[in-house]
């Protein structure tokens, strides 16, 4: 360690360029002196529109080349020690270090929370993989990249496993929920146990932690320029074998990912079943992340078709029909239903009575948001944080959609951010759909844990949205609600009620992507050129065709 000690920093520039950038130049978001940002064509610059199908393949330049790596000289922020941290930095950084978990003596991840005071351990002693994700984010930003590769590796491995609920094998490519290290003092060995819903509760499926992977896969090239990690036989097999998992052709009518209920970071049943943005979200963006990185031999091509066409269907059906805003809104509202043929405009048979009267209040003249599913005769009209935070960051929201979505966060501030950021979702569901929806489910009552609880690990993402759509200061102001209290409440893992104000009911206290949520969200204001690392810039080639209603245009 070769930083000031108490704030736990490294003192590195910073290594990820920002190509994404051509559009806007966030240095002018920013109220600080503007960098010298030297642009170098990455190896995540190859998008669709460099490799339309109809050119043929083999004619593009889709090979990594060591010259294109992501901006190794881009000098860091000029202005990063320029000012004292905040307190918790340091507070954090310590925190964070004590979460590390070792196998045979190298880090490999963080644990979930290190709460001693909390009787129940449950799994929070585990590795999550979405959990990682924040923890691996900050290392890489501080310029500690080797626990990430450790980790991506080491789960790699894991995916390598026979894994079975019963007597059911699992597929091939599924990545575990969670991982755990046994130490055995006395034999001096190291052991590790993994968990792919074969303990969780609710024998749920992760089904996010093989986009997790990928995504932080390209974090890991993206920031340290090192290509030789994706292009391992391993790595290219590892990201297939997911890949394989969600393309494969069944009998689906819609390009997006059917899923059970529980299968992402809200891992109880929460009526998320069907086609929930949070996964749909993940799911474009990890592939896009994949199209970066797939190698064009013989079985990565065949990879890279089969993924053009999906985003290509996906990103029409996403924008399509998970947009509303008040225009749209106001479409539903006069849907006429039973239309049959494909003149229809009311394509899923949506009864205009089953828009719950929320919403109308909810939705502002300006603005607007990704609901939560879509499938035949069910709009979920519910608003979640992390599938529009990464609608962002992975492009699949156009600019008009993404600033549409901020100005949403503008608007019902109250509602989705409160007093602590941010809500998991809005609203709660109560009473007798609680009761319905939930299966009763005593954790999830009316504004908890995933029920319209506040997580204050989504600011990393808010943050990073905020970045890309030129709005930094709607993340200080809720970066400054979290320092009022995050720390002097022990970090804890969510937070109650509708305005966020109480330490969730059953919630962990020193919950280690609270912690890391938090100083990732810091680094990047700080030096907003790390957004590259997690976010992906507007493919020309998947813009829309469609022109719907008034907050895309405005
Ligand atoms: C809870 C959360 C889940 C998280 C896990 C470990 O189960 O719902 O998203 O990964 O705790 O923190």
């Amino acid at each position: 360690m070769d930083a000031p000690k108490e704030s736990g920093l490294r003192n590195v520039s910073s290594v990820c360029s920002i190509p994404e950038m051509d559009d806007f130049d966030l240095t002018k978001l920013l109220d600080r002196p503007r960098l010298t940002i030297k642009r170098e064509r990455s190896f995540d610059e190859r998008s669709l529109s460099e490799m339309s199908l109809s050119r043929g393949l083999e004619n593009l330049d889709l090979g990594y080349s060591p010259g294109g790596r992501s901006g190794l000289d881009t000098p860091a922020s000029s202005t990063r020690n320029s000012f004292e941290p905040h307190p918790m930095v340091a507070e954090a950084w310590e925190s964070l270090r004590r979460s590390l978990v070792h196998f045979r003596g190298q880090p490999v991840g963080t644990i979930a929370a290190y709460d001693h005071a909390s009787e129940e351990v449950l799994n929070y002693d585990q590795v999550f993989v979405r959990d990682f994700v924040p923890s691996a984010l900050a290392f890489l930003m501080n310029g500690e990249p080797d626990i990430v590769k450790n980790f991506l590796l080491k789960t790699l491995q894991l995916q390598g496993w026979e894994k079975r609920i019963d007597r059911f094998k699992l597929g091939e490519g599924a990545m575990p929920a969670s991982f755990k290290v046994l130490h055995d003092p006395e034999r001096k060995t190291d052991t590790i146990v993994a968990d792919f819903g074969e303990s969780a509760i609710g024998r749920v499926a992760p089904v996010d932690s093989g986009f997790w992977w990928i995504i932080l896969l390209r974090a890991y090239t993206k920031s340290t320029g090192d290509l030789t990690l994706a292009e391992t036989p391993d790595c290219q097999k590892g990201m297939r074998l997911i890949l394989t998992l969600c393309l494969s052709e069944g009998f689906d009518t819609f390009p997006t990912l059917l899923c059970a209920d529980g299968c992402s970071m809200i891992d109880r049943r929460m009526g998320i079943y069907g086609y929930p943005i949070e996964i749909q979200a993940l799911f474009f963006m990890a592939l896009r992340c994949s199209l970066a990185m797939l190698k064009l031999d013989a079985e990565g091509k065949e990879f890279v078709e089969r993924i053009m066409k999906r985003l290509h269907a996906l990103s029409f059906h996403m924008r399509s029909y998970f947009w509303i805003d008040f225009q749209q809104l106001n479409d539903i509202y006069r849907y006429k239903t039973e239309e049959y043929s494909h003149t229809a405009v009311n394509k899923f048979n949506v009864i205009p009575d089953s828009i719950p009267d929320w919403v109308f209040d909810f939705m502002p003249t300006r603005g607007g948001y990704f609901i939560g599913n879509v499938s035949p005769a069910r709009m979920d009209f519910r608003w979640f944080a992390l599938g529009n935070c990464v609608a962002i960051l992975s492009s699949l929201a156009t600019p008009e959609q993404a600033s549409a979505i901020m100005d949403l966060f503008e608007a019902r501030w109250e509602e989705l951010v409160g007093e602590m950021p941010i809500k998991i979702c809005y609203p709660a569901i109560e009473s007798h759909e609680w009761r319905i929806v939930t299966g009763c489910d005593p954790k999830n009552t009316r504004w908890s844990y995933h029920n319209g609880g506040s997580w204050p690990v989504l600011l990393w993402l808010l943050t990073a949205a905020c970045i890309k759509t030129g709005r930094p200061q709607i993340a200080r102001r809720a970066i400054e609600l979290a320092e009022s209290r995050l720390l002097k409440d022990g970090w804890p893992e969510y937070y109650d009620g509708k305005l966020g104000r109480y330490v969730g009911k059953q919630a962990r206290k020193h919950q280690t992507w609270s912690i890391a949520g938090y100083l990732v969200a810091k680094m990047m204001l700080e030096d907003p050129s790390h957004l590259g690392m997690i976010s992906l810039e507007e493919d020309r080639q998947l813009k829309p065709i469609i022109k719907r209603s008034s907050s895309w245009t405005c």
